[in-house]
């Protein structure tokens, strides 16, 4: 149960989130993303959220492509605007040869390549991401930071759920939810 959770969050700001396993991390983000609704209190968001959540939500019939064309329309970017997006995050996260490979056929770390990807489309202001990079490679984590640290000079805020101390390193505040309350750790 959360008791106590109090954040606010700014453009430019990455931002981590830690706390043992069952804390209600993942239940926190769902409060914000709009999926959960909380019991009590007021949830303010001014901006569209992108959204990774910790099992990847993809359709197995569905290729790495077609997952972009689907998510890209239904946050109002043209067929154009789709593919350059789409091209940029296929270079980024190193997956462009898997563009046309069904997701079922996917290894598990280039399904959560496209569940991040999925959430970074259309440039939101705000992005929630449920330890997206649990199952990444380690160049890949490393490509995932070189593009965090893009998106926040961009003036993106990112919320990154981690267990890792090297991304606490490298965010700007870290915040951890423990007994169901939120406390600023630095
Ligand atoms: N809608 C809900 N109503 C009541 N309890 C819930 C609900 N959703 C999740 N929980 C419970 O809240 C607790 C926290 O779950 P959550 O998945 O948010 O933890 P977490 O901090 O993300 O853990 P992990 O590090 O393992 O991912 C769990 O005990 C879970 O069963
Ligand atoms: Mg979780």
């Amino acid at each position: 149960m959360l008791r106590g959770v109090d954040l606010e969050l700014f453009p430019g700001q990455i931002v981590a989130l830690v706390g043992e396993n069952g804390a209600g991390k993942s239940t926190l983000l769902r409060i914000l993303v709009g999926l959960e609704t909380p019991d009590l209190g007021e949830l303010r968001r001014v901006e569209r959220v992108g959204y990774c959540p910790q099992e990847a939500a993809l359709y197995a019939r569905l290729t790495v492509r077609e997952h972009f064309r689907l998510f890209g329309s239904a946050v109002g970017l043209s067929v154009e605007q789709i593919n350059q997006a789409a091209e940029e995050l296929l270079d980024q996260l190193s997956f462009a040869q898997y563009a046309d490979s069904v997701t079922d056929e996917l290894s598990l770390g280039t399904k959560a390549k496209l569940n991040l990807a999925l959430a970074l489309l259309g440039e939101p202001r705000l992005v929630l991401l449920d330890e997206p990079h649990a199952s990444f490679d380690w160049d890949t984590y490393l490509r995932f930071w070189e593009l965090a640290k893009l998106r926040r000079q961009d003036g993106t805020c990112i919320v990154i759920v981690s267990h890792r101390t090297d991304d606490t390193e490298l965010c700007d505040q870290v915040y951890n939810l423990s007994n169901g309350k939120l406390g600023r750790v630095s």
